[in-house]
């Protein structure tokens, strides 16, 4: 079975009920139960914090024993270097999601320091984009049938 992590950051806990304009009305809990009825064959492992530090041990945990990592860095995304190197430092491939498209929004936002290290980055897409960064890691890590 594929073991995928998905990894958010602070503030993601509040999810459903923060600036809904933006990142919409579902809970995290809600929307994971989606995802594990989604996708029945693969075991997802979710881990949210609010401390930097708790994300870059939970990152480097994930060095054994997952196939692949979602990573939701949220406001760290744009100011930790210190994830950034947790990333570049596991030989686990990290594929980076955003809720909202980054871009479009203030300019600090349009710096993401962990994107360069993950192998790719899905921005603004809504909490589709979890879902499709999913189904990338099976597409890319699956055993081929033929
Ligand atoms: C976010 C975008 C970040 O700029 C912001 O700090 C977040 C959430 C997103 O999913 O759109 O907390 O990562």
């Amino acid at each position: 079975m594929l073991n995928i992590a998905i990894i958010n950051g602070p503030n993601l806990n509040l999810l459903g009920t923060r600036e809904t304009d933006i990142y919409g009305n579902t809970s995290f809990d809600d929307f994971l139960l989606e995802l594990k009825q989604r996708f029945p064959q693969v075991d997802i492992n979710y881990y949210q914090s609010n401390i930097e530090g708790e994300l870059i041990d939970h990152i480097q945990q994930c060095r054994t024993g997952i196939d692949g990592i979602v990573l939701n860095g949220a406001a760290y995304t744009h100011t930790s270097i210190g994830m950034a190197d947790a990333i570049a430092a596991i030989d686990t491939p990290v594929i980076e999601v955003h809720i909202s498209n980054i871009y479009a929004r203030e300019e600090e936002r349009h710096r993401s320091y962990t994107a360069a290290k993950a192998i790719g980055c899905i921005t603004g897409l809504g909490l589709n984009g979890y879902a499709m960064a999913i189904q990338h890691f099976i597409d890319l890590l699956s055993p081929k049938t033929s």
